[in-house]
């Protein structure tokens, strides 16, 4: 009997070229004050639901289940640095969490729990990571950064000799809210 194949997998909001270079430049600010490892540009994102080892022969269902979540998009003001001492992580987050944001974070939970994934159950605490093994202290000013959240994907995460790499298997649109009135 051959062990069953797994893939690291999780749903993420992945952001566009433009976001993306924005947290890189923020990230590189942050590093100048808490030191530690930058996070790779093309790996910034931001953890909506984790699943961790899933088997490959349910990625099909899986992709299903994700086709059948429908929340709408919105705009994500990234104000607020932080540290987190206990794991080392540097982070960007919100102030304020957009309604549609949880409304999908909370439709995801919903799908995976009704057919039955298995995913970290903690308390969505919205952050982007940019830092790892930082040395905390306070939050310096950041420049707020808005970014256009209009899809959500599927991630998955492989260890390679020269660190994590993420690869998205998959995207799907989050509806046009200004047009479903
Ligand atoms: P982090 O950046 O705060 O570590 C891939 O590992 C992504 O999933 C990361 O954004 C990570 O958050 C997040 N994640 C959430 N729960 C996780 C867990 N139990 N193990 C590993 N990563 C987790």
């Amino acid at each position: 009997m051959s062990a069953e194949e797994n893939l690291r997998l999780f749903f993420a909001l992945w952001p566009d070229a433009d976001t993306r270079a924005q947290l890189a430049q923020t990230g590189k600010w942050l590093h100048k004050h808490w030191d530690g490892r930058r996070m790779s540009a093309d790996s910034l994102h931001l953890t909506l639901a984790f699943l961790g080892d899933t088997p490959t022969s349910r990625l099909e269902a899986l992709l299903s289940v994700a086709a059948g979540v429908h929340a709408g998009s919105f705009e994500l003001k990234l104000d607020q640095a932080g540290c987190w001492p206990h794991n080392k992580v540097g982070w960007l987050g919100a102030q304020t969490v957009p309604a549609e944001l949880t409304r999908l974070v909370d439709q995801l939970a919903w799908a995976l729990e009704g057919n039955h994934f298995p995913f970290d159950k903690r308390p969505f605490v919205p952050h982007v990571t940019v830092l790892r093994k930082a040395e905390c202290s306070a939050p310096p000013e950041c420049r707020p950064i808005v970014w256009p959240a209009t899809q959500f994907a599927l991630v998955t995460s492989t260890t390679q000799q020269t660190g994590v790499r993420y690869t998205v298997l998959r995207e799907w649109p989050l509806f046009d809210t200004a047009k479903s009135e």
